[in-house]
């Protein structure tokens, strides 16, 4: 087991890679705690929880909502909830972003940690303090950013995680070497069967590296003010992928990596060779590269895109496999370079 700490402004996170959710009362107070999870993980994991009540939620975005957390804030009353309750969320990335908004905001905020049960929320939605829910269509919209106490990361749980969900988190720690390190690059590279074969000693180092990754950018920029924009290496295409094209969010973000990826060298940021070591890796983890393009459906949901400022878009762009730098692109520049992807 292997621990990174991270240090936020207001409160301090352990994250707690190859530990198990069978220690988890190790971590927890002996009493006054409630488990939030969701159907498909209580039925998995329900027998391996603590004594504790559970709050169960259904599966999907659509379940990220405020009604969701409405009938939490419920059943914590119901409960006779206290501000000495403690809230586990022991799931994936929308357990974990739901039960990160609740503890944050029932009675003004209430101790909470995670178990996270996928690969995605292991390396991504449990590291950062984000979080919240979807409103009125719009993925979240509304939250807060407060850092979980601690995020216990079992691999084994990854066992019975559908590998579509998998190569998801794949996508996402693709990003993070490819943002930040090129050693961790090479080991993906290097290690790819072991990895697909969720090998548990590869898998660890894989989320060990991610985590560090993006604990670093995170706490180097805690509120999303610059450098953290880093993080949506692929983003900005990707969002408008998945909004077009209906893709999960790992595969869209995948192809979103490709056209970042593309349009470096286009700027002559990035050379092609490297270009093209970023789509082979994506490749070895059986992830998307090519889509057939609707350009113009893709341009209106990129022009829509939130980090749009005024007549410019700001991408994340590549300098180098492990290097990236934020570039502001006229609309104007990206329907030219578009032509060209
Ligand atoms: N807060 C952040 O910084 C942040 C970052 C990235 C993503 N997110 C959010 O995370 C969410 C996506 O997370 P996700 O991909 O984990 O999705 P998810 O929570 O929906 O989990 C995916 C599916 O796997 C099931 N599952 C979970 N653990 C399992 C296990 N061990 N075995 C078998 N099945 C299991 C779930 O029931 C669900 O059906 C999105 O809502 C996204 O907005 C948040
Ligand atoms: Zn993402």
């Amino acid at each position: 087991m292997k621990e990174i700490d991270i240090e936020g402004r207001e409160s301090r996170s352990r994250i707690l890679v190859g530990e198990t959710l069978a220690n988890l009362s190790g971590y927890i107070p002996a009493k006054n705690v409630v488990i939030i999870t969701d159907e498909n993980v209580k039925a998995l994991y329900g027998h391996a929880f603590p004594p504790f009540p559970v709050i169960t939620i259904g599966m999907g975005e659509k379940i990220k909502t405020l009604e969701t957390a409405s009938d939490i804030f419920q059943q914590l009353l119901d409960m006779e909830a206290q501000r000495s309750t403690f809230l586990v969320g022991i799931g994936g990335g929308i357990v974990c972003d739901i039960t990160g908004f609740i503890a944050s905001t029932f009675l003004r905020g209430v101790g909470f940690g995670f178990v996270s049960s996928t690969l995605l929320s292991q390396v991504d939605a449990s590291v950062g303090g984000k979080n919240g829910v979807n409103f009125k269509g719009y993925k979240n919209m509304v939250g807060t950013f407060n850092l979980p106490g601690f995020v216990i990361c079992d691999m084994q749980l990854l066992k019975t995680l559908p590998s579509r969900d998998v190569l998801c988190g794949f996508a996402e720690i693709i990003k993070h070497a490819a943002i930040e390190d090129a050693v961790l690059f090479d080991y993906l590279e290097a290690h790819h069967e072991e990895a697909l074969a969720l090998d548990s000693g590869v898998i660890e180092r894989l989320v060990h590296d991610s985590v560090t990754i993006k604990a670093d950018v995170v706490s180097r920029d805690e509120k999303e003010k610059g450098e953290r924009k880093k993080l949506n290496f692929g983003h900005t295409f990707g969002h408008a992928i998945e909004k077009t094209k209906g893709l999960p969010h790992g595969e869209a973000v995948s192809l979103g990596m490709v056209l970042a990826a593309s349009l470096s060298v286009k700027k002559g940021l990035l050379s092609k060779d490297a270009a093209d070591r970023i789509t082979r890796l994506l490749e070895l983890y059986r992830l998307p590269t090519r889509i057939t393009w609707e350009r113009s459906a893709i341009v209106d949901a990129l022009k829509r895109d939130k980090k749009r400022k005024e007549e410019s878009i700001q991408f994340v762009l590549l300098e180098d496999v492990g290097r990236s730098v934020i570039v502001d692109i006229s609309i104007d520049e990206l329907d030219r370079a578009m032509d060209a992807l």
